[in-house]
């Protein structure tokens, strides 16, 4: 990891790498925490660095334990539905800079919505941060990510351990209990979006690592997204499980 990459908290304030993209998130948490949602609050840039407030909660490997039951699912559900319902009027600056191409869509997405960018409380997701990520685009694309973390699409059992769990994910339950938070309620073809997203997330990487920012940088000289591309295949057996199994009766 490059010392550039580092990311710094001081007491309550985030020190993070400036990115070409930086004005416009800034911009965006302005909105958001002007709102009154649970994000950093936006404290100033310059070349270097970005400056964000700390979300109170449990974050990062802290975050785990908290996404292990269907409460704190529901409730990563229910607030990415707030944040993305508070951009649905808010307005890019002009010239605004995203840090991946992105479609047009109806909302902004956070981009990463995984546990480790969650602050958690009592097994509840109580803020978001690390918004580096965010781009225009559509709900979907957001909540298949999440689908991706929260279901979660692995079946490795050393990660679901370091995750937290003791046993098996009911995952059709965690995907019902992230959508029904979200009160999504149209047709959902969930592994294929899954799937399609994952691959997405890996194309952003790579572009991302060939300009040179880190950490995509460092994760494509480690040959990471030939690893990612050759677990889709995986990624999509355990989506065809998970369609397969019969619900409980
Ligand atoms: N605004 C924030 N509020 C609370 N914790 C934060 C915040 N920003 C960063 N952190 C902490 O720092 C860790 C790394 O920051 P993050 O922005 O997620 O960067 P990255 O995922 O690139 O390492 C997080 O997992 C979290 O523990
Ligand atoms: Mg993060």
């Amino acid at each position: 990891m490059s010392a550039e990459r580092a990311i710094r908290i001081v007491g309550n304030v985030v020190r993070r790498p400036a990115k070409p993209w930086t004005a416009t998130v800034q911009s965006l948490l302005g909105h958001l925490h002007a709102c009154g949602l649970p994000v950093p609050e936006p404290l100033g840039y310059d070349t270097t660095y970005e400056y964000v407030g700390l979300v109170e909660g449990d974050a990062g490997v802290d975050a785990w334990p908290h996404q292990v039951g269907l409460d704190g699912v529901r409730s990563a559900g229910q607030l990415l539905r707030r944040i993305h319902d508070a951009t649905v009027d808010w307005r890019p600056p002009p010239a605004a800079e995203w840090s991946v191409p992105y479609g047009p869509g109806p909302v902004i997405c956070h981009g990463d919505p995984q546990p480790a960018n969650l602050a958690w409380r009592d097994g509840r997701a109580v803020g978001i941060f690390d918004w580096d990520a965010a781009r225009p685009g559509d709900r979907k694309n957001d909540l298949a990510y999440a689908l991706i973390w929260l279901a979660p699409f692995t079946a490795d059992s050393d990660e679901l351990k370091r995750r937290g769990f003791t046993a098996a994910p009911d995952r059709r339950a965690r995907i019902a209990a992230l959508l029904d938070g979200y009160g999504w309620s149209e047709p959902f073809d969930v592994v294929d979006a899954a799937v399609r997203r994952h691959q997405q997330a890996i194309d952003e990487v790579v572009r991302l690592g060939e300009r040179g920012h880190q950490p995509h940088a460092g994760w494509v000289a480690d040959g990471w997204p030939a690893r990612w591309r050759a677990g889709l295949d995986a990624m999509r057996a355990l989506g065809d499980e998970i369609e397969d199994d019969e619900p409980c009766s």
